[in-house]
C-alpha cells in the first residue's frame, strides 16, 4: 500500500512504524504536522491509499479524512479517549493499559476501531512505557489494521468492548498532578512525577525557585525531616523529604522562558547551598541513584549505564570509563554492556553542552570523553565484550555499541546509526574503524541515508550479530544465558586469541589513534569552524524548536533527498 505517515515529530514510535511498515514492502512517505495546508499538499502529491497518524497533537483536517482513510494511534484501550491517556492511566494506577488504532472521523478518538492491543502496566515513567510497551503494542495493532485493509476486510463490526471505567479524559491540568508535600507519601509522589516524565514534568519549586521536576527515585526513611524539606545533594540529584520517606530528583527545568531540562545541579546551581552527602547518615548515602552499576555472575560481568534519556555528559563518560577500567581488572571472561532500558545510549549530552559557558569547548571535552569510552571497549583485553542493546540507541550512542566484540539487539529497538541530522556532524566514537569492519563499503551509504533501523534490520545488514527477545525481560534473560555460554565454551580461549590477533593486525594497518585523530579533526571543524550548522541544530534540538519543513529523506513525495 502507499502509506503516508503524518506525525508531530519523527519520534521513536513513528520511526518504529516507519521501519516495520517498510520491512513489509509498503511504499512510505512522511509529512510532519506543520499545518493543514502542508498536510493537504502531501496527500495530493503522494496520493496515498492510507494515512497513518502515530503521534499527532491536533485533529486531522476534515477534507483529508473524508478523502483518504486515516488511522490514528491512540495510547489507550478501546473506549478511552482524550489527549493525556497515558498520564491518566499512571495517575489512576491502572494495572493493564492498551493501544487502539481507530479511524479518524469528526469526533476525537471516537471513530471505528480497526485494531487494539493491551499490555500490563509497569512501575515506570510515562516516556519509558511509551517507548517500550506502547510502541510494541502500537506496531502490533497497526500491522493488524493495515493487513486487514490490504485484503479489503472491514474493521471488526462491533469492535472490542470498552475497558471498564474508561471514557473521555480531558487535558491534565497542572493541579491534577501537583504534589502536596504535606500530604503525599513517597509512592504517590513518584506516581505523580512519573506521569509527567519526560514531558511536561511536575511544576513545583526547588528552594523557592519555580521548576518542573523529573527523574524521581525513592530515597530512604528520614529521621526528623519536615515533609517537603530539601535535605541534601549528591553529585547528580537532590533529596527531598516526603510524608513517609524521601525522593531523589535527578533532573529539572526552571519555569522560565528559554529554560530547558538539565541535571538538577546545573538547572539549579543554588542547590549548592544544601548539605553535602558526606554529612548524611549511611542510609542516605547508600540510596543515591547511580546510573552506572556493575554486577558479576560467575565469569560474566554486567555493566549497566542507564543515563537519563541516554545522554552522556563529559562527567558521565568519565564515570563510565572508570567503571570500564574497574570491570577490565576483574577475573571475568565476558563483559556485557547493558546501557539503559529506554535508551542504550544517545551519545554526547546536547543539553549539558548547550548550557555550558562555551558550548564548543564542552562539545570538545564531551567527544573526547566518549571516545575514551569507545577506545576502552575496543582495547579491552582478557575478555570478550558484548553490547546488549535492549533499548533504542542513536548517533554516537549507537556507534558506541559497535565498539564491542559482539552486538546483540532486541528486534524491536530503533537504531539511528548516523550523525548528519545534528547539523551535519561527521561523528566520532571510532565509527570509521568499527562500521566498515561490519558493512565494508556500505558504510557511506548508511551514513548518508539517515534512516532508522529496527534491531532485526540491523541484524540483516550485519550491524548486529544476534536479535532476540520480544520483551525487555526476555531479552535480558537470554543475554545472560548466551553470555554464560560464551564464558564456559570450550573454545573461549581460541575465540579470545582470534579477536586479539585481528585487533593486532588492524593496529598494524592503521593504529586506532589515527582513526580517532582523523575523526576529531572533522569534529573540531564542526565545533570551532566557520560553519555553525551543528551549533544551530543543537540549539533547535535542545529548545525543541518546532519543525518548519519535513526533511527530504523522509518526505519522499517531495522528491529525492540531496546526497
Ligand atoms: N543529548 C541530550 N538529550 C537527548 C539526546 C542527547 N544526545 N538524545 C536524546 N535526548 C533527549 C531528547 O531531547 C528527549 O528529551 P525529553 O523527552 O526529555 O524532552 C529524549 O531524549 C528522547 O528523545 P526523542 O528525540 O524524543 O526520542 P526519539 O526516540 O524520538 O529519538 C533520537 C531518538 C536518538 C533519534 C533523537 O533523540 C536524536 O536525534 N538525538 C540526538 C542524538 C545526537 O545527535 N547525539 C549527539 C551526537 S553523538
Amino acid at each position: 500500500m502507499r502509506i503516508l505517515l503524518l506525525a508531530h515529530a519523527f519520534n521513536g514510535l513513528t520511526q518504529r512504524l516507519w521501519c516495520a511498515l517498510g520491512e513489509r514492502g509498503h511504499e512510505l512517505s512522511l509529512e510532519l504536522d506543520i499545518g493543514d495546508e502542508v498536510t493537504r499538499e502531501a496527500v495530493a502529491l503522494f496520493a496515498p491509499d492510507l494515512v497513518i497518524a502515530p503521534y499527532l497533537r491536533r485533529a486531522l483536517p476534515e477534507d483529508v479524512w473524508r478523502r483518504v482513510p486515516c488511522l490514528v494511534v491512540h495510547p489507550g484501550p478501546p473506549g478511552d479517549r482524550g489527549p493525556a491517556a497515558l498520564d491518566w492511566a499512571i495517575l489512576e494506577r491502572r494495572a493493564c493499559w492498551g493501544v487502539t488504532v481507530l479511524q479518524a472521523d469528526g469526533q476525537f478518538d471516537a471513530g471505528p476501531v480497526h485494531a487494539s492491543a493491551t499490555f500490563p502496566m509497569r512501575e515506570a515513567s510515562k516516556a519509558s512505557l511509551y517507548r517500550d510497551e506502547v510502541a510494541t503494542s502500537a506496531v502490533r495493532a497497526v500491522l493488524e489494521a493495515v493487513a486487514r485493509l490490504e485484503t479489503r476486510q472491514p474493521p471488526p463490526a462491533a469492535g472490542p468492548a470498552p475497558a471498564p471505567g474508561v471514557g473521555w479524559r480531558g487535558v491534565l491540568a497542572k493541579r491534577d498532578r501537583a504534589v502536596d508535600w504535606a500530604r503525599h507519601g513517597t509512592d504517590e509522589v513518584l506516581r505523580r512525577l512519573r506521569s509527567g516524565d519526560s514531558a511536561p514534568g511536575v511544576l513545583d519549586s526547588i528552594l523557592g525557585i519555580p521548576a518542573f521536576l523529573y527523574d524521581a527515585h525513592a530515597g530512604p526513611r528520614l529521621e526528623r525531616a519536615r515533609p517537603g524539606e530539601w535535605i541534601c545533594r549528591s553529585p547528580g540529584a537532590l533529596l527531598r523529604a516526603t510524608v513517609d520517606g524521601s525522593v531523589w530528583i535527578g533532573h529539572a527545568r526552571r519555569d522560565e522562558a528559554g529554560a530547558f531540562k538539565l541535571p538538577v545541579p546545573l538547572a539549579c546551581p543554588e542547590s549548592a547551598a544544601l548539605a553535602e552527602l558526606s554529612s548524611q547518615p549511611v542510609a542516605v548515602r547508600s540510596s543515591v541513584p547511580d546510573p552506572i552499576a556493575y554486577r558479576e555472575e560467575g565469569a560474566v560481568g554486567f555493566l549497566r549505564f542507564a543515563f537519563y534519556n541516554g545522554a552522556m555528559s563529559t562527567g558521565d563518560c568519565r564515570g563510565l570509563a572508570a567503571a570500564l577500567g574497574a570491570a577490565a581488572a576483574r577475573p571475568t571472561r565476558v563483559l556485557v554492556l547493558e546501557g539503559g532500558r529506554e535508551f542504550w545510549s544517545n551519545g554526547i549530552h546536547l543539553n549539558v553542552i548547550e548550557a555550558a559557558a562555551s558550548p564548543a569547548d564542552e562539545s570538545w571535552r564531551n567527544i573526547e570523553a566518549i571516545d575514551d569510552v569507545a577506545e576502552a571497549i575496543v582495547r579491552m583485553s582478557g575478555k570478550l565484550t558484548v553490547a546488549a542493546v535492549g533499548g533504542n540507541a542513536g548517533a554516537g550512542g549507537a556507534f558506541l555499541a559497535l565498539a564491542a566484540d559482539r552486538v546483540w539487539v532486541r528486534p524491536g529497538v530503533v537504531l539511528n546509526l548516523h550523525y548528519r541530522n545534528m547539523g551535519n556532524l561527521y561523528g566520532s566514537e571510532l565509527w570509521t574503524y568499527t562500521l566498515p569492519r561490519r558493512v565494508g563499503t556500505g558504510a557511506d551509504a548508511l551514513m548518508r541515508a539517515r534512516q532508522p533501523l529496527l534491531g532485526s534490520q540491523a541484524l540483516a545488514r550485519g550491524l548486529a550479530d544476534a536479535a532476540f527477545g520480544s520483551s525487555f525481560e526476555e531479552f535480558s534473560a537470554e543475554v545472560a544465558s548466551r553470555a554464560h555460554a560464551i564464558a564456559s565454551s570450550a573454545d573461549f580461549e581460541r575465540r579470545l586469541a582470534e579477536r586479539d590477533a585481528r585487533r593486532a593486525a588492524d593496529e598494524r594497518v592503521r593504529p586506532l589513534s589515527a582513526y580517532r585523530a582523523a575523526e576529531l579533526a572533522e569534529m573540531r571543524r564542526s565545533f570551532y569552524g566557520f560553519d555553525t550548522s551543528y551549533h544551530v541544530a543543537r540549539h533547535r534540538f535542545v529548545h525543541k524548536a518546532p519543525h518548519s519543513w519535513t526533511p527530504r529523506h523522509l518526505a519522499r513525495h517531495r522528491g529525492t533527498a540531496p546526497g
